[in-house]
């Protein structure tokens, strides 16, 4: 992986003055908090790939499975001749299970904040499917505001939102992200929605805490990105990643914690850290069948289906707009 380029583009500005906003907005505030969105980097995705891979995140997994089982029923509650509309796409690979299973599907739309995945994920999906076209949109799928025109004037549109990732949305945000997608989607529209499940604390607690030390390297490597872009001077051995489940709000809460006091510069600012002292990076919240009946809702949806695995650890519930 290469290190800055000397020389920015447009796009690379904006993102980095936003970037340095919300670092000295967020260590500025009482609690500390940086946005989630920010682990994702080139090298924050590699590792968060490198999570979906380990034995104790069998989150991705059992997804996965559960849609290769039920793609065939879910191309049957969505009928022929639907969009599907992903919203956050990364690199795609659960929306290959229903591009394959749709019949007749009128087009794929991948929507993610990073153009590099954009591109790469719709040119290796219309090199392997000549005849879908592909419309990719680059947009923060929380603010969304239209779908490409040919799209929206599609009859029926299936959103698809995999990866638990409704979970790392507060509740209220979730609300507001599903109404929205709702309102995107239209009155034939409908959202094929997965859940982590609540569980043993235990097994919780260590889908996020990995003996191999994989998801510790991706909560630093924030630390890692703001030394980078931000001229930061964060000491990585003096943090360490930190994350419990709470069983009070139903999340999995996770930070970063520095292991002495210490004064950190971020863009020419001193901030100050106690030793213990943490910085909120995420919460994963965990469902159960009467909290997605609750979010699905609230939002204007209800659950038509829930498909989960034989042992209840995830579920991919189908919704729609009554
Ligand atoms: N959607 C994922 C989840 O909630 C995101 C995630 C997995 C994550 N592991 C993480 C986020 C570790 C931060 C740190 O499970």
């Amino acid at each position: 992986m290469n290190g800055s380029p000397l020389i920015l583009d447009r796009a690379e500005l904006d993102d980095r003055a936003e970037f340095r906003e919300a670092v000295l907005t967020g260590l500025s505030s009482t609690p500390r908090a940086i946005p989630a969105k920010f682990l994702y980097d080139a090298r924050g995705s590699a590792l968060f790939d490198a999570i979906c891979e380990l034995p104790e995140y069998y989150l991705t997994r059992t997804e996965t499975e559960i849609l290769r089982r039920h793609a065939d029923d879910i191309a049957t509650l969505a009928g022929p001749g639907c969009a599907l509309v992903e919203f956050g796409s990364g690199s795609s690979v659960k929306s290959r299970l229903l591009i394959e299973a749709l019949q007749d599907l009128s087009a794929y739309v991948p929507i993610d904040i990073s153009r590099q995945h954009l591109d790469a994920t719709a040119n290796r999906l219309r090199r392997d499917y000549p005849r879908l076209k592909v419309e990719p949109a680059c947009a923060d799928y929380m603010a969304l505001a239209h779908l490409p025109d040919d799209v929206s004037a599609a009859n029926h549109r299936i959103g698809f939102f995999p990866g638990s990732t409704i979970g790392n949305l507060l509740p209220v945000e979730a609300t507001a992200f599903l109404r929205r997608a709702r309102g995107l989607l239209g009155e034939e529209g409908a959202m094929v929605l997965g859940a982590d499940l609540k569980k043993d604390p235990r097994r919780l607690h260590d889908a996020y805490n990995d003996s191999a030390g994989v998801t510790a390297q991706f909560t630093l490597n924030l630390l890692r990105r703001m030394n980078r872009e931000l001229e930061a001077n964060f000491d990585l051995a003096a943090f360490a990643h930190e994350a419990f489940y709470n069983p009070v709000e139903g999340r999995i809460e996770i930070y970063f914690r520095s292991l002495k006091p210490q004064t950190v510069t971020v863009a020419g600012r001193s901030f100050a850290f106690a030793e213990g002292e943490r910085v909120h990076t995420e919460y994963s919240y965990k469902y159960d069948d009467a909290g997605i009946a609750t979010l699905a809702r609230s939002a204007g949806f209800t659950v038509a289906q829930t498909w989960t695995d034989p042992a209840r650890q995830f579920a991919v519930v189908y919704l729609v707009a009554p």
